[in-house]
């Protein structure tokens, strides 16, 4: 993803437009190029990419479309990836919505403390380092309502085991999954199905591509409550288009804290 400003005269585009060329990978024409308001995220322009941009859609369509958090009904959310660029915000979208609790899962202790001191998370814990299980439990005395799931594999398997009949799984990505060769979603395993159905627990794909009419509105709230500081960015900035691949490589390895980001133009 790159954002372009200074935008080409030979296209005349509006003065103060920037724009987002959707996906440079498949050598998208200048007709995918979308426009968007510098203002709505306060000049940060690399917002656009992540928290309010499709990053940022998949955490909060996801939590409103798959997760069913009631205001006052005492829920406890738990996100894995929770540093990430979706899990970052899921998790304080899920906190804005009304979970009392919010747990994040996630692989270093930096990342953890980010979460708890700067997010507003209630807890974290780094899977590897800690006893996720006993953690898990610690953490969450009443057990899991509503599961934001980036990473798939043990950790999810963990988590699955200690819902509460009735919970929610958000089934955002299951990254940890990704170089095996196996389908999406990845099989579970026998026990957690037998959880799933034994306690009723919803966990249906998500695919925020299939609710981009909720865009626009989705769009505007995360903007208002980035500008407002409800929700908390944290970008990982990587300087150099020739540095595009190993950033890559870094973020699937957990490199990055909140969006990876490739910076062209200085
Ligand atoms: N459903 C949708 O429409 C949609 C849209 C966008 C993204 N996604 C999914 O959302 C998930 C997060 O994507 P993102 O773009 O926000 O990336 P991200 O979370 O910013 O970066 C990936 C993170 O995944 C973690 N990770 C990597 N390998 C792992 C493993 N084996 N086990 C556990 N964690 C691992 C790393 O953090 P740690 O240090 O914590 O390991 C890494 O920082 C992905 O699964 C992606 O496919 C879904």
């Amino acid at each position: 993803m790159k954002i372009i400003d200074n935008c080409s005269p030979r296209l005349q585009y509006p003065l103060f437009t920037q724009l987002i060329l959707k996906c440079i990978f498949t050598g998208s024409s200048y007709k995918s190029l979308q426009f968007v308001d510098p203002q709505l995220v306060d000049g940060h322009l690399s917002y656009f990419l992540g928290a309010v941009g499709i990053t940022g859609l998949a955490a909060l369509l996801g939590v409103r479309e798959k997760g069913h958090v009631i205001k006052g009904a005492n829920q406890t959310m738990v996100v894995s990836g929770a540093a990430g660029a979706c899990g970052s915000i899921a998790g304080q979208i899920g906190r804005l919505d009304g979970c009392v609790r919010v747990v994040g899962i996630c692989g270093t202790d930096e990342k953890c403390r980010a979460l708890v001191e700067d997010l507003g998370f209630s807890a974290a814990i780094n899977y590897g380092q800690e006893d996720v299980p006993t953690k898990l439990k610690e953490c969450c005395p009443d057990g899991v309502d509503v599961y934001f799931d980036n990473v798939g594999g043990v950790t999810s398997d963990t988590v699955i085991a200690q819902m509460n009949k009735g919970g929610h799984v958000i089934l955002c990505g299951q990254i940890s999954q990704y170089n095996k060769d196996v389908p999406y979603p990845p099989p579970l395993s026998e026990e957690t199905q037998e959880t799933l159905q034994r306690k009723s627990i919803t966990r249906e794909r998500f695919m925020v591509l299939n609710y981009m009419n909720k865009a626009d509105a989705a769009l505007c709230e995360l903007s208002q409550c980035v500008k407002s500081g409800q929700v908390k960015v944290l970008e990982t900035v990587v300087n150099g288009i020739e540095h595009m691949g190993d950033a890559f490589c870094s973020m699937m390895k957990g490199g990055n804290i909140g969006k990876q980001i490739i910076k062209i133009l200085q």
